[in-house]
């Protein structure tokens, strides 16, 4: 009698087939027939102040055009309670579109131009008179960096540096070996392929049918019921895919005010998509300052860790990330100080991008260890595991689990890290000078509350709800992994349904909690459904199970089978004929565990290696080799799992060598606001990236013993490429991304 493992095994996605057949819809698919309106959004061209003339008399005359919505005219109906804040919003206000004649950045929206076709709607947006009162405005991090404040309030899920322990100032002055250095990192931008967009289908009844581009239905339900005091049975919101989001979707973005507004108004369905410069008006990874202090005994114990760093914000929010924790989590020191501070400036609010804060903290740390490992003379990686803590010590508890040193040594075998001859400029091929580099990622494994529905019919076909959204990251295949191995169907009797606010309730998928709470909440909810599937089953005339409990029967190829007498089974449509009814549904749910959480602390954990070629005479780095050793947990589908942590090494890669968001300082605006100008890795940029899950078992961070693995791969990516250009330059770069200037 063999059970077939679903969980653990490699999957094909499910939706792969729709994906690439373009059957798959996303928010502009939706609704492309004449009676949809489209909208347009005209950006400010200044910065800070406030507009003294808009003029709409040309536009609105336009064939075609239906209306112009500015802060003049816009609907009443809109409101803003004052108490509104999406789930991972900052402290502080977020925009209000429209709202008044004041401006707060450049490319905030001025003026919505509606109209028949996109191509009137955007023609017409170029006819709008804007007359701005300009203000002197400030984008300059660097410059700020004296009026940088701790934030007053925090942020909920972002863990403030903890107190400092001991004193980091005295210890390092009296540290035998000791490193100081500052490392900046460029302000980034997101760029999905599906640029950010919302279709809002008003229907007869005027109840509104929203698809939204976000990484959770509810978030848009929510932002639009309490925007625009409307009740739950108004607003339904359904986004079964996402174009890739990485954070960008975390949040609802002002597309989705004005497309509800214009619908409202106008009582009509509008379609609003912005185009790919205006997507650089939404959302970006903070500029990011770092200047971290390590010092250490001659055999390169750690004495001190002193990390301070201060991220670019707002005016009008205080957005906070988690990345001066990191340092401590990873390394071990009695005297601490870890800091962060925000600097205001005229831009909009940066959001959440792949592993916020913890690459950026990272490249800081880990180029910070690489040097100290220099100036003591051992290796980079032995310095490491020297003062690999045990514990979590920024806040004082256990690990639940953490296997990085197995990860590492996977790594590094296959990386061949035992090659890598100890002084740089060591090892060359041609023109390029080659060198090896090494980083330490962690980041949070979290558990958010999830509910989900199984529902089961008389033909095996099984359906999985849940209102969390699949981002491209495999979401529909695993949660059709875990019910079909829970209820012993194949995987193609599990239809999976995400992206629905009709759907079981689910938070915004993000921080890497989905596989862990998502998963947990249908492998509960599968566990209802197969007790009630067995009480059915022994209703049946002379059932052979009659006297079987639940933990000693497994579903297996649609059979309820009693482990230790596997004759003796029940088929589900014998349960379900026994049972009377056409279908059988379960609720399920999972969330946090209050008891785990106050003892014990959660983190995946990588080690990735690098190779970096660098040609000496044009200074072009070439990533031509890449290991990312990760302990996750258990892994659900290593095939999807994968996926994750290449994407994360890319766009590791990317953060290291290509992605920077350039500022006009003059103009107070964003200059490469295109993929023209504004890098990331093409496939030219890619060679061999090899990925490794260590084994690591962990029953305390969620019922399925997942940790999740969305961020993980990104984290310390940028540093062990830097520690690789280092390694074969023997030149030490301190500030993202390496361009061909800060190389030579
Ligand atoms: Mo992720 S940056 O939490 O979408």
């Amino acid at each position: 009698m063999m059970h077939h493992p679903l969980i653990g095994t490699p999957q094909d996605r499910v939706d792969g087939r729709a994906k690439v057949t373009g059957t798959a819809r996303y928010v502009a698919d939706f609704e492309t027939g004449a009676e949809v309106l489209h909208a347009h959004v005209l950006n400010s061209a200044i910065a800070i102040g406030r507009i003294r003339r808009i003029d709409t008399t040309r536009a609105l005359a336009v064939p075609g055009v239906v209306e112009v919505f500015t802060h003049e005219n816009r609907p009443r109906t809109a409101w803003f309670s004052s108490s509104y804040k999406d789930d991972v919003g900052p402290p502080g206000k977020p925009l209000r579109p429209l709202y008044d004649s004041s401006i707060s950045y450049s490319g905030e929206p001025v003026a919505l131009v509606v109209a028949e076709s996109y191509e009137t709607a955007r023609y017409a947006a170029n006819l709008v008179e804007v007359e701005y009162e300009a203000k002197p405005h400030e984008t300059d991090l660097l410059k700020q960096l004296p009026n940088s404040y701790v934030p007053k309030k925090r942020r909920s899920g972002i863990n403030p540096p903890p107190r400092p322990k001991g004193s980091a100032a005295s210890a390092l002055e009296s540290a035998p070996v000791k490193h100081v250095a500052r490392y900046l990192i460029a302000a980034e931008h997101h760029n999905p392929m599906e640029m950010h967009a919302t279709t809002v289908i008003r229907e007869a009844d005027g109840k509104l049918l929203i698809h939204d581009k976000i990484q959770g239905v509810y978030a848009s339900k929510q932002y639009v019921c309490s925007v625009f005091g409307l009740s739950e049975d108004k607003v339904r919101v359904v986004s079964p895919f996402i174009g890739g989001a990485f954070g960008s979707g975390l949040r609802p973005h002002y597309q989705l005010f004005l497309a509800v507004m214009a619908a409202m108004a106008l009582e009509r369905s509008v379609k609003l998509v912005l185009t790919r410069d205006q997507q650089f008006t939404i959302a970006h990874r903070p500029e990011t300052w770092n200047e971290v202090a390590l010092g250490a005994k001659p055999d390169g114990t750690l004495t001190a860790i002193r990390h301070k760093a201060i991220g670019s914000t707002s005016r009008y929010e205080d957005h906070q990330e988690a990345v001066v924790n990191w340092t401590n989590l990873l390394y071990s020191a009695p005297d601490v100080q870890l800091e962060y501070e925000l600097v205001q400036l005229d831009i909009e609010t940066p959001t959440d991008m792949r592993a916020p804060g913890a690459p950026l903290g990272a490249f800081a740390a880990e180029s910070a260890m690489d040097e100290l490992a220099e100036k003591l003379g051992v290796d980079p990686l032995a310095l490491r595991l020297h003062n690999d803590t045990q514990t979590d010590e920024v806040m004082n508890k256990y690990h639940t689990s953490k296997e990085l040193r197995a990860a590492c040594q996977l790594g590094a075998e296959r990386f061949g890290w035992r090659h890598r001859p100890f002084a740089p400029r060591s090892m060359r091929q041609g023109r390029e000078l080659i060198g090896w580099g090494l980083a330490f990622g962690a980041w949070e494994a979290q558990m958010q509350k999830h509910a989900a529905r199984v529902m089961l019919d008389a033909e095996g076909h099984c359906t999985v709800g849940v209102a969390t959204a699949d981002l491209g990251t495999g979401t529909y295949t695993i949660l059709a992994q875990i019910a079909a191995e829970a209820l012993g169907l194949s995987m193609n009797k599990v239809t999976v349904l995400l992206g629905d606010s009709a759907l079981p309730q689910a938070p915004v998928s993000g921080g890497s909690w989905t596989a862990a709470s998502a998963g947990s909440a249908v492998h509960d909810a599968c566990a209802r459904l197969k007790a009630e599937l067995l009480l059915a089953a022994q209703t049946q005339r002379g059932s052979p199970l009659v006297d079987a409990k639940l933990e000693e029967v497994m579903f297996d190829r649609e059979r309820i089978v009693l482990m230790r007498d596997p004759m003796r089974a029940v088929s589900l449509q014998a349960a379900f004929a026994a049972g009377g009814r056409p279908r059988i549904v379960a609720d399920g749910q999972a969330g946090p565990d209050q008891l785990t959480q106050l003892r014990y602390s959660s983190h995946t954990h990588s080690a990735v290696f690098v190779e970096a070629r660098v040609d000496e005479e044009l200074g072009q780095v070439r990533v031509t080799r890449a290991v990312s050793a990760v302990a996750a947990g258990r892994i659900l589908n290593p095939k999807t799992a994968r996926s994750q942590v290449v994407g994360g090494v890319v766009w590791g890669i990317g953060m290291a060598l290509h992605e920077e968001a350039m500022a006009d300082h003059n103009l107070g605006r964003w200059m490469n606001h295109n993929i023209a100008e504004y890098h990331i890795p093409a496939h030219a940029d890619i060679h061999e990236i090899d990925v490794i899950f260590a084994e690591e078992k962990d029953m305390l961070t969620s019922p399925l013993g997942v940790k999740g693995l969305g961020e993980i791969g990104i984290v310390g990516t940028a540093a062990a490429v830097a520690n690789a250009v280092w390694h074969a330059t023997g030149r030490r770069v301190r500030e993202l991304p390496m361009t061909i200037d800060k190389v030579l």
